[in-house]
């Protein structure tokens, strides 16, 4: 099986921003599309948008915070597949922004919920499925904030960004993909975080009220690159479209 075949991959939170891009941009190559969405409705319409534009996707209703949901997500996929190609965690909760001197657990433990154990959760779930393919892939959609190089350089933003939740719960994330891909050498564990780390730039999405200078189909070019990687490509790395990121 070469990736310029058909694929299957599933993506988590596909119901916009990056990871509808993503589906639109792995979908146009003929890829079978699992398109998670923890809200039934979004994810039909978003389903109905890409199936307007010829792409082959199926709602996967999929809540990354719900054991019972990631369950009956694996029953779905099973049913139209022995195999997963590709998977993408890419939903993710923003937090608050609460200043660490104000966050509590209840606070952190939502965002942990969503971005560190739900792709725990979700990568678990699936890894029999991964299994049966022939160059499995897994994509974490990270984050800048979540590398220590980013945070602790004072020219980033970022290192003027006061909050505790999203930026440790993407570190988190760093390692789980560095963990994965260590002890898992025939699955591809990559990391990306959508924007350009050397400008600055992240893409507009809900997620930062629009403020990103690059497009969502732009912010979902890493991810589409990490999940279309051959059998010979990378493990265990942390890129942005422009390159590799220091951690
Ligand atoms: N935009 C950027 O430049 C940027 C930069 C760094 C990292 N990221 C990361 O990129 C990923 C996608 O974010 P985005 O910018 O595309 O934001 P977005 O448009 O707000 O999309 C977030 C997606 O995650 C879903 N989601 C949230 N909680 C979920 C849960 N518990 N179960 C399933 N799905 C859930 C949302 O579903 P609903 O529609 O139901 O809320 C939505 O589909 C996130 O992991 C984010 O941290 C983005």
């Amino acid at each position: 099986m070469t990736n310029t075949e058909k694929q299957a991959a599933l993506i988590t939170g596909a119901n916009k921003g990056l990871g509808f891009e993503a589906a639109r941009g792995l979908g146009a190559r003929g890829w079978t599309i699992f398109l998670g969405s923890r809200d039934v409705g979004r994810g039909q319409v978003a389903v109905e948008k890409l199936a307007a534009e010829g792409v082959r996707a199926v709602l996967v209703p999929l809540d990354v915070t719900s054991d019972a949901s990631v369950a009956e997500a694996v029953r779905l996929v099973r049913a139209h597949t022995d195999r997963l190609d590709v998977l993408v965690n890419n939903a993710g909760a923003p937090g608050h922004a609460i200043n660490p001197a104000d966050a509590t657990v209840d606070e952190i433990h939502g965002v942990y919920d969503t971005n560190v154990y739900g792709p725990i959760r979700v990568t678990h779930a699936f890894l029999p499925l991964l299994r049966t393919a022939e160059n499995p892939r897994v994509v974490m959609v990270s984050s800048a904030v979540g590398a220590f190089a980013v945070v602790s350089d004072p020219a980033q933003a970022a290192s003027k960004m006061h909050e505790l939740a999203y930026s440790s719960s993407k570190a988190a994330l760093n390692m789980l993909t560095v963990r994965y891909a260590q002890a898992l050498p025939g699955i591809k564990f990559n990391a990306i975080t959508p924007g350009e780390v050397a400008n600055g730039k992240f893409a507009a999405t809900d997620m930062n009220g629009h403020r990103g200078q690059l497009t969502a189909a732009e912010g979902a070019e890493a991810i589409i690159r990490l999940a279309t990687i051959p059998a010979d490509g990378p493990t265990g790395t942390f890129t942005d479209r422009l390159g590799p990121v220091s951690w």
